[in-house]
């Protein structure tokens, strides 16, 4: 199978060497605005024959013919270039989130409807074999009805150079500044903590939101305000009745990528917590029948799952499409956009 991908920059490493090593899947072609990057990505990738292009309209133009692209610009250029992808007639793979707001969101999922072509959203975090089961163990009924929930997502690269120095490189102005297209910490990693959330547990009905920027971080760097936020705490009603609180923020010191879902059931509780180099990520925590009297947890071992990648091919060769899909994508922008509304107007919201 032939995929293509737009977009060399930082994640398109993992895009090239996860459908690389799916036999008989190869991605034969690339393209990106700048030059530099995709000289990078070409030099790196040397000896495997990947042709390259300095547009979209160009690959699309010149290549034959895709069985997928994956979508790896930034936010910002996630829905023209995506529709540009269903326009020609090709199965779509976009990173989150899925737009810069639920309007945009909308159109990309009217887009693929049309085209009753294959579209999917990059949520890695679903990729967890102890979520998977953690969501299997909600839905089959075997640990009662979710009644309370904690969901966090920590990050700490505002606080330590674990992943370089913010203030240095500009690699990480369109996490910072909302001029360079930016919903902060919401639309960057609140997105994946919302939809781990709402998958498990299932639709909200309200929410609640306070976001922070920390001005004291640093006011600018070049003509760019740091002005998107740094992290939000949500307050949140759902739709089974269950209630819970989401955090995010990348001043977690001491966390470099964790993300914890707590779920307190009327049978049992379930707990996972993915860290930075997935060794958890198999782990499901269970306190349920007798355990509940004596505090105790036990930690299912899960079996591998598959990745979204290996999801989005099967998606194409049974023609049946895999969650998390644009649907799920815009829902989860709706999501954010409300939780602007509440910080602006101090207010709960309906979703
Ligand atoms: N799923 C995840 O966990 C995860 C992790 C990191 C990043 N992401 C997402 O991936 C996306 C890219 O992030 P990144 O860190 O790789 O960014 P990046 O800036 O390193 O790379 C993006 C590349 O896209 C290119 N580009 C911009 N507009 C283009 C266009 N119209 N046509 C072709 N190329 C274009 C840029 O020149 C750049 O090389 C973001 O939306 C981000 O949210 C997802």
């Amino acid at each position: 199978m032939k995929i293509g991908i737009v977009g060399t920059g930082n994640i398109s490493l993992r895009h090239i060497n996860e459908f690389n090593s799916i036999p008989n899947v190869k991605v034969e072609a690339v393209c990106d605005i700048s030059e530099k990057n995709l000289t990078k990505f070409l030099s790196n990738n040397e000896g495997s024959n990947i042709r390259g292009y300095l547009s979209l309209e160009d690959m699309l133009e010149k290549e034959k013919m895709f069985d997928g692209i994956s979508n790896t610009t930034p936010d910002k250029f996630h829905k023209e270039t995506t529709l540009q992808i269903l326009e020609r007639g090709y199965n779509v793979f976009c990173e989150k989130p899925l737009a810069e707001n639920y309007n945009d969101a909308k159109d990309m999922v009217n887009a693929a409807i049309q085209s009753k072509k294959i579209n999917m959203v990059n949520f890695t975090y679903r990729e967890s074999s102890a979520y998977q089961k953690l969501v299997e163990f909600i839905k089959s009924g075997e640990i009662g009805k979710p009644r309370h929930v904690s969901a966090s997502y920590y990050q700490s690269w505002l606080t330590s150079n674990k992943w370089g120095d913010w203030r240095k490189e500009d690699k990480w102005l369109w996490r910072l500044s909302t001029k360079h297209g930016s919903n902060g910490a919401l639309g960057d990693t609140g997105v994946h903590i919302f939809d781990f959330a709402v998958n498990a547990v299932g639709d909200i009905k309200e929410i609640f939101t306070d976001l922070k920027t920390y001005y004291d971080k640093g006011k600018k760097i070049k003509e760019y305000t740091l002005d998107a936020n740094d992290g939000f705490n949500s307050l949140v009603r759902f739709e089974n009745g269950a209630i819970g609180t989401i955090s995010n923020t990348r001043y977690a010191t001491g966390h470099a990528n964790s993300l914890i879902l707590e779920v307190f059931c009327t049978k049992g509780a379930l707990k996972v917590e993915l860290d930075e180099e997935r060794k958890k990520w198999s782990k499901l925590n269970v306190c349920m029948d007798e355990n509940i009297n004596k505090m105790t947890w036990k930690t299912i071992e899960c079996q591998k799952t598959n990745s979204n990648y290996q999801n989005f091919i099967k998606s194409i060769q049974t023609k049946s499409n895999i969650q998390p899909d644009f649907f799920q994508g815009a829902k989860i922008q709706n999501i954010i956009d409300k939780c602007i509304e509440s910080n602006e107007t101090g207010r709960w919201i309906s979703i």
